[in-house]
């Protein structure tokens, strides 16, 4: 049982090193961990963010533990250098297709969204986020035009084969919660869309059972600070699950907890929080680590199919709240270290 744990940038580190006080507590037979460089970290010590040893590392193992990259230091470097690179070179090397974003207020912590209470505490939901197309890996660039004028250009689009594996996947996990699937697109305008919604009605009679919805982006997004309880599965392009689920999160209001799966064919996947690195806190140990530490619950439980102790760690986590222990981010005191010990003493 091989993982590769991949801090990263700015609070990557703190929050990683607490998850791997946990894994280590649990004493799992035959579990090794394997450290990579990946990030600005990366490019600061290797020149590229996500070095050639690092994708080694990454194949070696069955699944990776991730931190957080991003680096304000490197944004004058060319695109292919940025600390970003290092993410969007994993998902796409080792085939991390389904990015699964859940996302429900915890008992408890009603409070801390932006949202009235009564509208947040319905929240349930789980954003399916296709993470190999779209726009982000289509040809892109800067050219001139014949007047002399600048022109960036990204070009977007979906083969059929991508968009009904992604959809396999939302209705997949549609099945196991309530059967309701939302399918975003902005079919009233772009063509890659129309495609999407086609191949999403084909495949959904695979599965007579699920009920499917179509919902353009525009209306999801306000539909998602409107009425939230009224989603379960969404299934969505790069772009619009990037954006749609900050939102989803942020409604909730604890990014700080809120894990995240990018999953291949198979039991390979990556795990990281949502939450990115954080540089205004960084190296400061205020960090709230519980996400990450949710994190390498989900990749016990998808990745090396150790469900009993991934439930073991979530219910620590859920302690550690229901005892008041919170980092700043949920209006509590407590540091990144200090958060750590309390959940390891929970387990
Ligand atoms: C995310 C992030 C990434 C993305 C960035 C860091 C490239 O925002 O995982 O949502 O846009 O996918
Ligand atoms: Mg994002």
């Amino acid at each position: 049982m091989r993982i590769a744990v991949f801090a990263g940038d700015g609070i990557g580190p703190e929050v990683t090193e607490q998850a791997v006080r946990v894994l280590e507590k649990l004493d799992l037979p035959g579990l090794e961990l394997v450290e990579g460089d990946v990030g600005g970290a990366a490019y600061y010590k290797h020149g590229h963010p996500l070095p050639a040893e690092t994708l080694d590392v990454a194949r070696s193992a069955q699944a990776i533990l991730f931190g957080a990259v991003g680096d304000f230091s490197c944004d004058h470097l060319e695109r292919h250098l940025r600390p970003e690179q290092a993410i969007l070179g994993l998902r796409k090397e080792l085939g991390l297709f389904a990015n699964l974003r859940p996302a429900q207020v915890f008992a408890g912590l009603e409070d801390l969204t932006t949202l009235r209470p009564e509208v947040a505490s319905k929240i349930d939901l789980l954003i399916v986020r296709e993470l190999n197309g779209d726009v982000y890996f289509g040809e892109k660039g800067m050219r001139r035009l014949e007047d002399g004028r600048r022109q960036g250009w990204d070009m977007m689009s979906y083969a059929e084969d991508e968009v009904r594996r992604i959809a396999q996947v939302g209705f997949k996990a549609a099945m196991g919660r309530s059967k309701k699937l939302c399918s975003v697109d902005k079919a009233n305008v772009l063509e890659t869309s129309q495609l999407w919604r086609d191949v999403v009605i084909e495949v959904a009679k695979e599965y007579p059972e699920v009920e499917l919805t179509h919902m353009y982006v525009d209306n999801a997004a306000m539909q998602l600070v409107k009425n939230p309880g009224q989603f379960d599965v969404i299934v969505t392009g790069n772009l619009f699950g990037d954006i749609l689920s900050d939102q989803a999160s942020m409604c909730v209001g604890s990014i700080g907890l809120l894990a995240s799966a990018s999953l291949a064919e198979g039991t390979y996947g990556l795990y990281e929080p949502i939450h990115g690195s954080a540089p205004d806190i960084a190296g400061k140990g205020l960090a709230n680590p519980m996400a990450t530490i949710l994190s390498a619950a989900m990749l016990l439980r998808h990745s090396l199919g150790l469900e009993a102790a991934a439930a073991r760690i979530e219910a620590a986590v859920a302690k550690t709240l229901a005892d008041g222990i919170k980092g700043g981010d949920l209006g509590g005191t407590a540091g990144t270290r200090e958060i750590g010990d309390a959940v390891l003493e929970r387990l």
